[in-house]
């Protein structure tokens, strides 16, 4: 049938098209070995190691080191320059191989709580940036869920200044939803 076939091309482009930009998002996110071929170890400087890159959000930290010798603990400001990681601490890896996505455009402090670590040196900060252009915008991910109810389309419209966020925080679900109706017509 004349019509099944198209649709069948144009499923297939549309799931190239999808799978695309899968993997235009996985190049523009990437991925860093703290201390680079030194690793996460007692004798790499990284306050050097910190200042060679820039941080965008969706960046990944890999800390490689031998499970047990070293670990790594996210803290705040103060538990970074004390060493005291008895408060302070907001995540906790341990598996030799910690990978940790910045997933906000923050400061984020970092040190090895094996005794005498921090202070010998194992310890960094970094300020992770926006991908786009810093704006002073409210990012919409840090305002807190209850006082922004989700839009969904069907509801009122929205003003033109939130519609713009609602459209480009939501195409990637349209075209995933395009994508499998094409998907199913395969069948039809
Ligand atoms: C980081 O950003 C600064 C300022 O925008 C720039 O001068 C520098 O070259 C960048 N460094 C790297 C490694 O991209």
């Amino acid at each position: 049938m004349r019509e099944g076939k198209f649709f069948n091309q144009l499923g297939i482009l549309l799931i190239l098209t999808v799978f695309t930009l899968f993997l235009v998002n996985k190049a523009i996110s990437k991925e860093y070995t703290v201390g680079d071929d030194e690793e996460w170890n007692s004798q790499a400087n990284f306050l050097s190691w910190s200042e060679k890159y820039n941080f965008t959000v969706g960046d990944v930290l890999v800390f490689k080191y031998v499970k047990g010798q070293h670990n790594v603990y996210e803290v705040v400001e103060g538990t970074f320059r004390s060493c005291d990681a008895n408060s302070g601490v907001l995540a906790k890896y341990e598996s030799g191989d910690d990978r940790v996505e910045l997933t906000e455009a923050k400061k984020y402090w970092f040190l090895c709580n094996i005794e005498g670590h921090c202070l010998g040196g194992m310890r960094f900060s970094i300020d992770v940036k926006q991908a786009s252009a810093p704006s002073d915008n409210t990012d919409p991910k840090n305002v807190s869920p209850s006082s922004q109810p989700h839009e969904f389309p069907a509801a009122p419209p929205p003003t033109s200044s939130s519609r713009g966020t609602l459209l480009s925080e939501s195409w990637k679900t349209w075209i995933c939803i395009m994508a499998f109706g094409m998907f199913f017509s395969l069948y039809n």
